[in-house]
């Protein structure tokens, strides 16, 4: 393929060290190579807890200097040599789960966390060390996602922004496709009025299933079931009354599955065992929230009903594959009158603002892009 000539230089969005600001930079623009793709970025999706992640006060290992960022979309600008799918000016979607190409064992976050082992540090220090908070981003080929520019920008009428929504959706999707949910089922999200919570909520309803959505903000439940099809979401508000909230699940049982998504900040919830508790024998449940510390779990109940439990961090390629042929089909729509609403779009140099823009606006459908 023609590679078009890429500047020498390009700006940058730059952490010099944790804590300290962000700096917009002229630096060296990366180069294609065997293995890679120079993506020329559009708008890159800045999730709500982003300036926690970058000050150290939500603390995640990663290199400094370091350009953040990590999905996005764009279009390609130049691969190695070995590619064979990807073409010139292809609208793509990035997805920021890298793992080693000859150890799956080693796995991190583009632009956000080197993971926990020695070859995933190894990879997010030197070859995959920058995101995609920048004009040009180098990936592996395997995390670009081609995107069919017509279906999706002409006859669905979506922005490019909006694309950005299938970076918070791929993640409840490697949970609950990992946990096999079916067209019919009952499945559980909690909590549901998160950004990637409620964008789980979507896909359950999306894969076939009703949805029991629960969280604390009852005002966030009610936009999330008025803005999905009538029928498919139930809503049970969050409170410390377990037995309450129990004898509320089990009005809806059979319960097929059940989803967790929770902050750190949860931990020491009920919930978690509440929700396990009013399964059916044999019912599955996904561990996705991101807990710090471990949790407990009602063994009796796992045991003698056969509970089967899966943990998930993020999703794999082929699952990305299937959520993205979802949406280009109209099976899950990124559509405002599913209530996606873009609450802001900001230069790198804007870097503040857009941090604190998601963090204002973290409920049902908002999301937040950085476009350089
Ligand atoms: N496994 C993975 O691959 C993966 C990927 C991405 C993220 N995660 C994890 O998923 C978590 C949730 O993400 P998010 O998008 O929903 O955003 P978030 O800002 O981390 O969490 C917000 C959600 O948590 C609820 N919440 C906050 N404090 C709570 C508490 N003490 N008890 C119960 N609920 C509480 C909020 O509900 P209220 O309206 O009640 O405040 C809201 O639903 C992240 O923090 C991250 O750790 C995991």
């Amino acid at each position: 393929m023609a590679q078009t000539s890429l500047p020498k230089t390009h700006k940058a969005l730059i952490l010099t060290a944790r804590g300290q600001p962000l700096e917009v930079k002229d630096s060296p623009t990366p180069q294609p190579a065997p293995g890679n793709a120079i993506i020329r970025i559009i708008s890159a999706l800045v999730v709500n807890y982003s300036g926690e992640v970058y000050s150290g006060k939500r603390y995640y290992p990663f290199p400094t200097p370091l350009v953040p960022g990590y999905s996005a979309v764009g279009r390609v600008a130049a691969v190695g040599a070995d590619s064979t799918l990807l073409k010139q000016d292809q609208l793509v979607m990035i997805e920021s789960t890298i793992r080693s190409r000859d150890n799956s064992d080693d796995v991190f976050l583009l632009g956000v966390i080197s993971g926990f082992s020695d070859g995933s540090r190894k990879l997010m220090d030197g070859e995959w060390r920058n995101g995609t908070w920048a004009e040009y981003a180098k990936v592996p080929l395997e995390n670009c996602y081609p995107l069919n520019e017509d279906r999706l920008l002409n006859e669905l009428k979506y922005s490019v922004e909006v694309l950005n929504q299938l970076g918070q959706l791929f993640v409840p999707y490697g949970g609950l496709s990992d946990i096999n949910v079916k067209p019919g089922e009952t499945v559980i999200v909690t909590p549901a009025t998160g950004p990637f919570g409620s964008a789980g909520v979507r896909v359950a309803v999306a894969m076939g299933a009703r949805v029991i959505a629960m969280g604390r903000n009852e005002a966030a439940l009610d936009t999330l079931r008025s803005s999905l099809p009538k029928g498919r979401v139930i809503t049970i508000p969050l409170t410390e009354d377990a037995e309450q909230i129990g004898k509320e699940l089990a009005k809806h049982a059979p319960i097929d599955a059940y989803f967790d998504i929770s902050p750190p900040v949860a931990q020491g919830t009920h919930y978690l065992k509440t929700c396990i508790m009013s399964l059916r024998r044999g019912g599955r449940v996904s561990l996705m929230g991101g807990f710090m510390e471990d949790v407990a779990l009602p063994h009796h109940k796992i045991m003698h009903s056969s509970i089967e439990l899966k943990g998930t961090w993020m999703s794999t390629r082929e699952q990305n594959l299937r959520l993205i042929r979802m949406v280009e089909q109209g099976i899950l729509s990124l559509g405002a009158e599913q209530g996606w609403s873009l609450k802001g779009k900001f230069a790198l140099e804007d870097w503040e603002q857009a941090f604190a823009c998601a963090r204002d606006n973290a409920g049902p459908g908002e999301f937040v892009v950085m476009s350089p």
